[in-house]
């Protein structure tokens, strides 16, 4: 169990308050608690209701096809186009004036309001310009793109081609670009020059240069101009996307394609170093954002003004801001910096100015704010607020009672969301006119969804106990499978358990039957809720030719919930480890992978401690970096190791980041 789980639990003890949902928003809920009996009666019948609330060219013949478990197929013989029910459906109903993103840049007044006409014309513009650069159904684009509306209006002119987009998050480098655009065999990727950040523009399209050095099959790179800085330019490869796009047509038939047509492949961390690409389809996956968008946040589209802090190059970034929101109908603002430029009130301010109802962020954020004080959000009206939601992690307790407090004016009911790139959408989460909710539980898995916790053996644990997260039954979401690799999907989340989904994360049942999330229970940590797995960190730091041997854990820290923590060996020839190695290791790693990935600490050791068949004792390693009292060690090769470890470490610890 990790750090945070521990955490959890001994706050959860500290901590029983229970919220009941506010009488108003019960009396007026989208959903009531009938929902949770009609789904367990008829659970596909359920979600063939959530799925009559899109619009769909044929309908479905069968609901759910699960013959070839565990790769599934939702309303089979359906066709539909995602970006027509983003957009088209709501002009042709008459909401053609709505806004649907209020869009604020980093610089002061940097504002783009769009109508859900405009967004539609945008789209269809870009789906013209993909489909005379080449791009057909089926065919996989790169988008690096910073939070500009363009990374929406790419992602949707993709769907509306049937063309696979796959989002590669701004802050990783060029590395993740070539792997993902090797994997997929990408032709096309759309980029921009630059982005602001903490008040000045950065560059992004260098990172793509970079990548296309490794990827000789791209034909075509289309740049945004978000920043006018000077770029290098690949007459052949390169176009301005004003260019390409502008003149285009606003005029675009959108196509019908079958429920199961993939629309994205998102990489994400797993335990190994490789990062997996999780293949997500379009009817299913379009029902359930949809309709938990719509019951989680009790959306009224016609009055709520939506905002989810979330990077687009991330899963809820893809579920909560662009095809869920939007399929909804929703107002949203979408914001391009750091909650902290140009002053730390920024994001408070961004709530006042557009009256945001319903807030959806990370709990490392509210951690943030937490810090930076009380008297920061006091200085903004944020009354408006009515509905706040966290995801990524588990929250913790104080947290969650700050971020209601002083933010949710004591009135506004918070939503715990566990989820996955992997579940496509929300899975366990009260619903705010129906569940209560209790600081640091995600409560119960929502209508229509089956999870059990089970011990190692496979056995439902009792109220009050802990084990291991699993999904019984299928959802519409659900991941269809990993690119190209078919034995890892059955390997990593069908084996563990006969027939059942393992998530990877720890849970808890309480004496009430309320589900705790616990934390990862493998080798992925959660850094700031960002996925990051600690091999694939390892393979980054022995990549240079200074080390011989890494182990990465995750040690749970304060500000962001796990932090990294390395332990080299280094080469004979490195000498024997100084500050310079330390920083040296630290940027290569932000090099390899991102700057997230950059190590809070990095300890060169002489030894490892290893288990008799060779695994690296990471409990241990964690001990040593959280500076516990350390566990038992009998299964240890040589049990000196850990005297040697602590007392022959050279600590580089840096805060810079
Ligand atoms: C963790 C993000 C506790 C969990 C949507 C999961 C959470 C991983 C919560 C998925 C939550 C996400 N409470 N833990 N509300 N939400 N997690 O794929 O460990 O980036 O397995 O998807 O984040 O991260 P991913």
């Amino acid at each position: 169990m990790s750090e945070s789980s521990e955490q959890n639990q001994s706050n959860e003890s500290r901590e029983e308050r229970r919220f009941e949902p506010p009488d108003d928003l019960a009396a007026d809920a989208n959903v009531t608690a009938e929902a949770y009996d009609r789904a367990a009666g008829d659970r596909l019948g359920f979600w063939a209701e959530q799925a009559e609330r899109l619009s769909w060219g044929k309908r479905w013949d069968t609901v759910l096809d699960w013959d070839d478990a565990p790769f599934a197929k939702w309303f089979v013989g359906g066709t539909l186009n995602a970006a027509y029910n983003c957009l088209d459906r709501h002009v042709e109903e008459g909401r053609g004036d709505r806004v649907a993103l209020h869009w604020v840049g980093e610089p002061a007044d940097d504002r783009r309001t769009l109508t859900y006409a405009e967004l539609t014309d945008e789209v269809c513009k870009a789906a013209n310009a993909l489909t005379a650069l080449g791009v057909e159904a089926g065919d996989p684009v790169a988008i690096y793109l910073p939070m500009v509306p363009e990374a929406v209006i790419s992602m949707l002119a993709c769907a509306r081609i049937g063309a696979v987009h796959t989002v590669v998050f701004g802050g990783f480098s060029a590395d993740a670009i070539v792997t993902r655009v090797t994997e997929l065999d990408a032709r096309v990727v759309i980029t921009a020059d630059g982005q602001y950040r903490r008040g000045d523009p950065s560059g992004l399209k260098p990172a793509v240069d970079k990548a296309m050095e490794s990827c000789p099959n791209v034909r075509t790179v289309l740049v945004v101009k978000r920043t006018g800085q000077d770029v290098e330019w690949d007459d052949d490869r390169d176009q301005w996307w004003h260019d390409a796009v502008d003149g285009q047509s606003t005029e675009h038939e959108p196509q019908q394609f079958d429920s199961e047509h993939p629309l994205y492949v998102m990489y994400t961390s797993g335990s190994t170093g490789k990062p997996k690409g999780i293949l997500h389809t379009t009817g299913g996956y379009l029902t359930q954002v949809a309709w938990t968008h719509w019951a989680v946040f009790d959306l009224k589209p016609e009055t709520d003004v939506f905002w989810c802090t979330a990077d687009i190059g991330w899963v809820t970034g893809h579920s909560y801001i662009v095809y869920g929101p939007l399929a909804n109908g929703a107002t949203q603002v979408m914001y391009e910096g750091t909650p902290d430029t140009p002053d730390k009130d920024r994001w408070w301010r961004i709530v006042e100015e557009f009256g945001v109802t319903l807030f959806y962020t990370a709990p490392t954020a509210i951690r943030a704010c937490m810090k930076w004080g009380d008297s920061i959000p006091q200085r903004c009206d944020l009354s408006s607020l009515r509905i706040l939601g966290s995801v990524g992690e588990p929250i913790n307790p104080e947290a969650y009672i700050w971020y209601r407090e002083h933010i949710g004016g004591n009135k506004a009911p918070i939503v715990d969301t566990w989820w996955q790139t992997e579940t496509g959408a929300m899975m366990i989460s009260p619903l705010p006119g129906v569940t209560a909710g209790k600081p640091g539980s995600a409560m119960n898995p929502l209508p229509g969804i089956s999870g059990q916790v089970l011990d190692d053996e496979g056995k439902e644990v009792p109220d009050g106990s802990s084990g291991l997260l699993v999904l019984t039954e299928p959802w519409p979401a659900m991941l269809r499978g990993l690119w190209g690799d078919e034995e890892r999907f059955r390997e990593t989340y069908w084996s563990r358990f006969e027939g059942k989904y393992f998530a990877g994360d720890g849970a808890k049942k309480d004496d009430d039957g309320d589900w705790w999330l616990l934390g990862r229970v493998d080798d992925v940590m959660n850094v700031s809720g960002h996925r990051m797995s600690t091999t694939e960190i390892e393979s980054a730091l022995v990549s240079n030719a200074k080390v011989a041997e890494a182990a990465v854990v995750g040690a749970s820290d304060e500000a962001t919930g796990q932090a990294i923590v390395a332990f080299v060996i280094l080469r004979e020839e490195a000498g024997d480890g100084g500050e310079e190695i330390v920083q040296e290791l630290r940027d290569h790693v932000a090099n390899q992978i991102g700057k997230i990935a950059r190590p809070r600490q990095i300890m060169v050791v002489p030894e490892l401690p290893k288990t008799r068949s060779g695994k690296i004792m990471r409990r241990l390693l964690r001990d040593v970096a959280e500076n516990r009292e350390m566990g038992d060690a009998t299964t240890l090769t040589d049990s000196s190791v850990m005297d040697q470890i602590k007392g022959g470490m050279s600590d580089g610890r840096s805060d810079d980041d």
